[in-house]
This record gives C-alpha cells, structure tokens and sequence, in this order.
C-alpha cells in the first residue's frame, strides 16, 4: 500500500501519474482540507500535520509514502523520514533542475506557495541546480485555495495570474516551475496567459517514476484506490472529473 497526501486537491495531479506508472498498487490518498491552505502556516504547523499525517497513512500500512506537496516537503520530509527510518519518503520539489538545464534565455521562475518561497530547501536547491541561471521566486498567495474551490477560470484569478506572469515574460524568463502541486491544475489559464513564449515545467511524472523505482512489491497489489480527507472527504470524490481526472477509479473510505 502507497500512502500519497497534500494538504488538499494538489496532490491529485501527482496521484493521476502514479496511477498511471503504477497501475496494479494500493493506494491511499489523504488530503488534509481541514488545515488548507498550508502554504500561509509556519514550519511547526505544518511539521505537525505531516507527522499525524504520516502516523496515520503508517498506521493503514503504507510501506511507502509520498508527500505530494512542495510546501510540505520543504518544511517536513527530513521530519517525516526521521520518525519513519523503515518507510521510503519520495517528496515533491520545485523542477529547478530540468528548469535550468533547458532554458535558452538564463531566465526560469519558480511559482510557489509563500512557506515555500521563504524556504531553506529551495534557497539550496537553487543553489545546487541552477548555476549561472537567474531564477525568479514569484509567491502566489491565494492561487491554491481558488483550486482547492474549483474556480479554475475565475476572472479574479486570471487577472491575478497575468499580473504576476507578465512581469516574468518581460524579463525574459523562458521556463516557468510549478512549484506547488495545486498549481499543475492552473496548467490550462496559465497556458493561455503566456502562449509560446515561455514552457510549464511540472514534476508530476518525475515523482511517479521515483516512486516506481522505490516501490517494488509495494506496487503490486490490485489497483485500489482509497480517498481519505481530515475534512469533507465526499468532496475530493466530486473534484475528480472537475479536475479531468474522471478516469481515476477511486472510493472514499
Ligand atoms: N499543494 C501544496 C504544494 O505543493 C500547497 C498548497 C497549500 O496548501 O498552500 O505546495
């Protein structure tokens, strides 16, 4: 069994590659919507919902974990790991690396909730993988909760997004991270904002080959898929085919 969790629906842009990569495992899929957004909570906070969280997904026997979330990988994986020492953790980080191997301009942004932008793990990260690149951090504060209420096209959000992009592709930027897994959900808004000018770069399929490469026996199981959420799991089930991820066979347990 493969425990996959975020604090909400992000995680099911990771979820929809697994299932894809792995399509005989078990698992269980938990959203933590009674504490979403995490993006604007501390260190502790979060430190401490991911450890009840991972209690808990251990406690259903998940032999193997994946933080579907950039901000909680940052703030907690290394506590994750620590309080799990037999567990395999795959976490989820900003795709800085294929980012800034591709890029042509020299210029890449990375899109993040605000506890990830002010992180330590992407300040290193920047630091190991994008060398002689400039990288923009570009916070944006409130775009996971319009994903979270499935205002995909909201007007407000729109103007939103092209207040922040625009700025991005006048500085040359030719490479945009999503770097929080609800963001791979805006994929379609912010495609239509920058057009040919500059490519999404979103780990999702990344994340689900490592997880394949750590999974072995724990991948081979009968394909079940388990929903879980600390508040209105009945929610994440009618999200699915809002999302375009109505192919996903799952029940919500
Ligand atoms: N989906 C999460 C991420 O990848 C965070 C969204 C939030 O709860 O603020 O960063």
């Amino acid at each position: 069994m493969i425990g996959v969790f975020d604090s909400g629906l992000g995680g099911l842009s990771v979820l929809a590659a697994l299932v894809e990569a792995l399509p005989q495992a078990d698992v269980i899929y938990y959203a933590d919507t009674a504490h979403v957004p995490y993006g604007s909570k501390s260190e502790a906070h979060i430190q401490r919902r991911v450890l009840a969280i991972g209690e808990h997904l251990a406690g259903q026997g998940c032999g193997l974990l994946v933080v579907a979330c950039n901000t909680a990988t940052a703030a907690a994986v290394q506590a994750l790991r620590a309080a799990h020492p037999g567990i395999p953790v795959v976490g989820v980080e900003p795709g800085i690396k294929p980012a800034a191997q591709e890029t042509r301009s020299g210029r890449i942004a990375v899109l993040t909730t605000e506890a990830t932008a002010g992180s330590r793990r992407l300040k290193n990260l920047i630091r190991d993988h994008a060398g002689g690149v400039e990288v923009f951090v570009e916070p944006c504060p409130g775009w996971a909760t319009h994903v979270e209420m499935l205002q995909l096209d909201d007007p407000a959000l729109a103007t939103d997004v092209r207040a922040r992009i625009d700025p991005l592709l006048e500085r040359g930027v030719d490479r945009i991270v999503l770097g929080c897994t609800h963001y791979s959900f805006l994929a379609p808004l912010l495609g239509r904002v920058i057009g040919t000018r500059a490519q999404l770069v979103d780990v999702a399929e990344a994340v689900a080959r490592q997880t394949r490469r750590l999974a072995a026996d724990r991948a081979h199981g009968s394909g079940r898929l388990l929903l879980q959420a600390s508040a209105h799991p009945e929610r994440l089930h009618a999200a699915l085919p809002r999302l375009r991820l109505g192919h996903i066979a799952a029940r919500v347990a």
